[in-house]
């Protein structure tokens, strides 16, 4: 059992934290954000992740999890100590890394003994580095430590599973000794079977960046087939059912929508773009999908207003889910910014419905008309826009739908939706690349 220290409390280091805490080790989150530890110590989650709520309690109670403010002290107490701020997008796509410098140098001041430095946040290829000198340059010199770059693969709505039930770890450095401190971190993985990566420190910065890039890159171009699709009257599910059965492609993350969101793929491809362009290459695979998914987004809004005859101005528009994907309230680079922004622009009336991100977007947008469930969103709607694959809006009674609404025009982004059914009421509506579409039909 080690002593651990988690800094930064988001929904990396929160669910980390408690994830490490279950494996039986003795966990301190702190972070410098009194409310979020206020909360915590209250027995609320700041964030909304799924399991999370009783992986936290258990571990609290069970006296293996607490939070604190006292970074200083949590660092001095700690065996093993994770770096997990965030590292939001900066100017021109590199990556804000002041809160990592900040605590890479507040651990300096803190060394009291021989600790694992260990980096959970997302930091472009070559910050080990520097985050080696700062605690060098911080530290008092007879004191030893190792560093650790050991990045989250944790998707948004089922971080805790992927940190429980990880596909790898990936732990970067030249340290024998500092890989045997995390493989008792990870015991439980590693009885697991759970493969373990050791390699470098640039290699494990690298290999997350790839990942995620990769990620972003496979469903941007599974959105420009679709278009495709829509073109040619193909049917982009039976096209990626065939794809997915591929092995070596594999059905995940084949799935078109509106072009994808969040805190990750957004900035770490805009980030390992900017990498390349400053060593002097250009990777011409990653800037396309960056590409492709703005032409994306602005892609559904053109499909919108195709639906109304070419003019929103004066229409209600009912825009059905506001989080970048289901299972979050988190709207970062969601899809419905660009679709909220482009209606008013064009004057258009929009009411929204998300199950849990309503009051965020509301803090974008508040003029729009936010609605407490799908019913009254789309009642005298003009035109119904899916945007999240929320649970919910697969199950809408159809009939009801075309009931409340002014007139039973549809755009479904996720390809959610029966057509069949759609066409049967007689929707006039659109997807994303299904064939059988009915756009014309009214
Ligand atoms: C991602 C990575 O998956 C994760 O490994 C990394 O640690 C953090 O970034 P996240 O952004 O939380 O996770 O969610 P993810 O499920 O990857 O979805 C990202 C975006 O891609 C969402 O907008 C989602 O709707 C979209 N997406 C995903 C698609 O459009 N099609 C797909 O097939 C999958």
């Amino acid at each position: 059992m080690k002593k651990i220290t988690f800094i930064g409390t988001g929904y990396v280091g929160l669910v980390s934290g408690a994830g490490v805490s279950d494996f039986g080790h003795n966990v301190i989150c702190a972070d410098i954000a009194s409310d979020k530890i206020d909360q915590l110590l209250d027995g609320e989650i700041p964030i909304y992740e799924p399991g999370l709520n009783n992986l936290v309690e258990r571990n609290v109670k069970a006296g293996r999890l607490t939070f604190t403010t006292a970074v200083d002290k949590a660092i001095q107490d700690a065996d093993v100590i994770f770096i997990a701020v965030g590292t939001p997008q900066g100017e021109n796509g590199n990556a804000d890394l002041s809160a990592v410098y900040k605590v890479a140098e507040t651990i300096g001041n803190n060394l009291n003994g021989y600790k694992v430095v260990c980096t959970k946040s997302t930091v472009p290829i070559g910050t080990g580095a520097q985050i080696l000198q700062i605690i060098n340059q911080y530290k008092s010199n007879e004191i030893e430590f190792d560093y650790v770059s050991n990045p989250e693969f944790l998707r948004e709505g089922s971080a805790v599973k992927d940190f429980l039930w990880p596909d790898r770890v990936v732990l970067g450095t030249p340290s024998e000794k500092a890989y045997e401190v995390m493989m008792d971190v990870y015991r439980p993985l590693f009885i697991n079977e759970t493969p373990i990566v050791k390699t470098s420190i640039q290699t494990a910065e690298m290999i997350k960046y790839a990942s995620n890039a990769f990620l972003a890159l496979k469903i941007s171009y599974i959105n420009e087939i679709a278009n495709l699709c829509d073109e040619v009257d193909a049917d982009i599910h039976e096209v990626t059912k065939a794809m997915g059965s591929d092995g070596r492609i594999s059905p995940k993350f084949l799935h078109p929508g509106p072009g994808y969101g969040g805190s990750c793929f957004p900035k770490d491809t805009n980030a390992i773009a900017s990498l390349a362009r400053q060593k002097g290459l250009t990777l011409r695979t990653v800037e396309g999908a960056i590409k492709a998914n703005q032409y994306q987004k602005d892609r559904m809004v053109d499909k919108v207003k195709h639906l109304c005859n070419g003019d929103v101005s004066g229409k209600t528009i009912a825009i059905l889910g506001l989080a970048f994907k289901q299972e979050t309230d988190d709207i970062r680079d969601s899809a419905a910014l660009d679709m909220i922004k482009a209606l008013l622009k064009s004057n258009a009336v929009v009411k929204a419905y998300d199950p849990i991100a309503n009051k965020n977007m509301s803090i974008k947008f508040p003029e729009v008309n936010y609605c407490l469930n799908w019913e009254a969103a789309v009642e005298g709607a003009d035109a119904t826009v899916i945007l999240t694959e929320w649970r919910e809006f697969r199950g809408m009674d159809l009939n009801k739908v075309k009931e409340l609404m002014h007139q039973p025009v549809l755009l479904d982004t996720r390809n959610i939706l029966p057509i069949k059914e759609l066409n049967r009421l007689g929707f006039k509506y659109d997807n994303v690349g299904r064939k059988g579409i009915n756009k014309d039909a009214l």
